[in-house]
């Protein structure tokens, strides 16, 4: 039975979330025109996708070598990572990993960073290395202007961070600072980059025609190879000897200024008004696992309250916010055609139980929809970049939990952008090998070399 016949009153709720051709062309079109907007000096100020430069403008040429320190800050948790590049097929990378209290992630800015300093200070303590002075990549993975390798300026927090006296402030130097109160350690912070340039680097270390780096994970984001010449808010794009210019989007902003409200759906409107950064980061909050567990649930909510689901009954924990977690979504994705094992279970862990096979039908549905317009949309993301690049065989290094571990995600992106890409173009969407750790390092390796000239 189709979903109309089968569930007339979630096929309503849904229907709005069910992207058309028509409405994918238009989202590239529109992405088209704020990443020229973000890279034009002229337009820069008023545009919502930022495109900021990296100031990273070489690709990894497998020569890298030695030893480098790592720190990887962008979501629930932190790692510390001490990465060796041995030869070309060889990186061994030790890390740890810390959970980030919620007090760290909405206390003061010092509070953060001297947490920072303190796991960094102990991780190399463990490994002996305090003293070396050991070059450093820091991946910070929020929105960054910045001004030179080792010089990030965060312009807003996103994905649920609110700690006061960072924004306008330069990462590296909080972070140096925050050493320095200590006195144990000597640190040389080389590079602050984007997981997704972590990402690109890590991949294109591998295959030499990657090209862009994505992440669809707590937060969504891609970076691009860019001619040096169109990225026009580099102080050097017209002198500079370098032919490309790694671009961080910061595409989670797309929509910010309202060019995305004629596919934003009510339940959109409603996760929103939830976060911390209201009326921000709008193509982000129908991507990122941040996000899709809260949508589900809130749909799922309205069709308790119509009486449509669990015969009315339901659990106080799916009435909590943010109780349905986005990994729930890939869970029950994952059952085969006609069984309904982890549908079961998930309803278990959510407090509902004497379910029918409706019920899990209709959850399944549900998830379905939102996780496929998901993956529609950063289809359209992709192929508005490799169109901007005119790349006709390029490779994409992806990484992140919602494409790690959605069962159909990568088969959806990979089948949307096919549809939609210009005849005879190519393209491969990898999985990245820890980027944020070997993309970090690489950098670094990269900036101690000196093969980026201090433009
Ligand atoms: C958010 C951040 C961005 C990051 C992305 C993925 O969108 O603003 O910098 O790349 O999440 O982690």
């Amino acid at each position: 039975m189709n979903p109309k016949d089968e569930f007339p009153e979630a096929y309503e709720l849904c229907k709005r979330f069910m992207l058309g051709e028509d409405q994918m062309i238009e989202v590239i079109d529109r992405m088209t025109k704020e990443i020229n907007m973000g890279l034009a000096r002229d337009t820069h100020a008023r545009s919502v996708i930022k495109c900021y430069v990296s100031h990273v403008q070489d690709l990894p040429t497998g020569q890298e070598r030695g030893k480098f320190l790592a720190l990887d800050l962008g979501g629930t948790h932190f790692r510390v990572l001490l990465v060796t590049l041995i030869n070309d097929f060889e990186t061994n990378i030790e890390s740890k990993t810390y959970i980030m209290e919620k007090s760290l992630i909405s206390g003061p800015g010092g509070d953060l960073f001297d947490f920072l300093a303190e796991c960094l200070a102990n991780f190399c303590k463990d490994h002996h290395v305090e003293g070396d002075n050991l070059p450093l990549g820091f991946t910070f993975s929020f929105p960054l202007r910045q001004n030179g390798l080792a010089n990030g300026v965060l312009t807003a927090w996103t994905k649920g961070f609110s700690c006061d006296g960072v924004v306008g402030k330069n990462v590296v130097q909080l972070l140096e600072e925050a050493i320095a109160r200590r006195k144990d350690l000597k640190i040389n912070i080389v590079a602050i980059l984007n997981d997704t340039v972590g990402t690109l680097m890590s991949c294109a270390y591998l295959s030499r025609n990657c090209r862009i780096g994505l992440i669809v994970g707590t937060g969504t984001n891609a970076c691009y190879v860019e001619k040096t010449a169109n990225a026009e808010m580099f102080q050097n794009y017209q002198t500079s000897s370098k032919p490309y210019m790694i671009i961080n989007c910061e595409w989670g902003a797309f929509g910010d200024n309202g060019v995305l409200d004629f596919i934003k759906t009510p339940f959109d409107k409603l996760v929103d008004k939830q976060t911390p950064n209201v009326n921000r980061q709008t193509f982000e909050k129908c991507i990122s696992g941040m996000y899709l567990g809260e949508l589900v649930r809130l749909i799922l909510i309205d069709l308790i309250g119509k009486g449509v689901l669990f015969k009315g009954h339901s659990s106080e924990f799916i009435f909590q916010k943010w109780s349905f977690q986005t990994s729930f979504i890939s869970e029950v994705e994952s059952d085969a055609p006609g069984q309904y094992r982890n549908a079961s279970l998930v309803l278990d862990k959510i407090g509902v139980r004497q379910t029918t096979e409706f019920d899990k039908r209709c959850l399944r549905f549900i998830c379905e929809t939102v996780s496929t317009r998901a993956a529609k949309l950063t289809a359209c993301g992709l192929v508005c970049l490799i169109n901007k690049m005119n790349a006709s065989d390029v490779t994409i290094g992806v990484d992140g939990g919602v494409y790690r571990f959605h069962p159909k995600f990568h088969d959806i992106l990979v089948h949307h952008v096919s549809k939609l890409l210009r005849p005879g173009f190519h393209f491969r969407i990898v999985l990245s090998e820890d980027g944020s750790g070997r993309g970090a390092a690489l950098v670094a390796a990269a900036a101690v070399s000196n093969k980026f000239t201090k433009e």
